[in-house]
């Protein structure tokens, strides 16, 4: 049994299964019954009338105990989260979760897989989401920036105490075969060695840290938007959602197509974001430039703006 995230993000049979995102369950016969959906850790959305961030994150830690001991702490393999959840909507965790979750875990001895596809190498303005967030993983994995994007490659980070069991396990059944065709591929390591190098050169998580909140703030600056419900993020990732009366439980009509409206309202001015349900997400590259903010702090203002009336033109058909 495997606990997972209820907004973890993944294509393939099994990562899909670990994903809680809907659309990647239907037609294809998943989830696999192994994987169990804790609560997702969205308190804008999901908390009580009056509930605290600490005391949302202290609900949903007792929630994952009560799972555990239902299901028998022997039966579950491990735990699996994002430090910051990317393609489920861009979620930063609420205050103390990390915290409440790993003691959980480690009352059960249950290992913790952190995946930093996304937030690994700089993204949060710490060389590593789990550095952000106090998370202490089993296992990590890793892909996108570790060659910067630029061949693909992907990587598994593992515990001495967990390479120790898969070396003597492989011994007694002759060998791991569990490669891949591209396993390895000297060309791609070669260019996250090159990449890896330059981060450290250029101090990649520094650049981070120094723009980070020029981005943030100026983007926060938009708060206000009547049809902006929530804007959330940290370093150089960040989510705007948008809801009528500020509401998580007032999204707008799905066929007004409005985080679509906005993307294409950015595209025409030059500026590619990425849109999902009701949230446009940006992830900037690492090495953006003040001048660069500024111009795409411009450009979601126009795009704002242009979504703000095409939302009054379709409340007045309405009428
Ligand atoms: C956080 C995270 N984990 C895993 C994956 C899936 O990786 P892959 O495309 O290698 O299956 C993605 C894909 O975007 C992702 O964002």
């Amino acid at each position: 049994m495997i606990f997972s995230f209820h907004r973890y993000h993944g294509v393939t049979m099994t990562a899909a299964s670990l994903s809680g995102i809907p659309h990647l369950h239907q037609k294809f016969d998943v989830p696999f019954p192994f994987v169990l959906h804790t609560d997702c850790p969205h308190y804008w959305r999901y908390h009580l009338p009056g509930e605290t961030e600490e005391e949302f994150s202290t609900r949903l830690s007792n929630n994952l105990e009560e799972l555990i001991l239902k299901e028998g702490p022997d039966t579950i393999a491990a735990f699996i989260a994002e430090p910051l959840i990317g393609a489920g909507g861009l979620i930063p965790p609420p205050a103390t979760y990390f915290e409440k979750i790993q003691a959980v875990l480690k009352k059960y001895d249950i290992l913790f897989i952190a995946d930093e596809v996304i937030c690994g190498f700089g993204r949060l303005g710490t060389m590593f989401g789990c550095d952000k967030y106090n998370i202490k993983p089993d296992l990590v994995t890793l892909a996108k920036a570790l060659s910067s994007g630029y061949l693909p490659i992907g990587a598994v980070l593992v515990s001495p105490e967990i390479s120790q069991v898969i070396d003597s396990q492989s011994k007694e059944i002759g060998g791991f075969f569990h490669g891949f065709t591209f396993s390895g591929h000297p060309v791609s390591c070669a260019v996250t060695i090159e990449a890896l190098k330059i981060y450290k050169e250029i101090n990649i998580v520094d650049k981070v840290n120094k723009i980070s909140s020029k981005f943030q703030d100026g983007i926060r600056a938009f708060s206000d938007s009547p049809i902006i419900g929530e804007i959330r993020g940290t370093g150089l990732i960040l989510a705007a959602e948008f809801a009528n009366n500020k509401s998580p439980n007032e999204p707008f009509p799905p066929d007004w197509g409005l985080s679509a409206y906005f993307g294409a309202q950015c595209e025409k001015h030059g500026l590619i974001v990425r849109s999902g349900g009701d949230a446009i997400m940006m992830s900037p590259p690492l090495i953006i430039s003040p001048e660069e903010v500024d111009e795409l702090l411009s450009i979601f203002g126009k795009a704002l703006k242009a979504t703000e009336e095409r939302v009054q033109e379709l409340k007045s058909q309405l009428k």
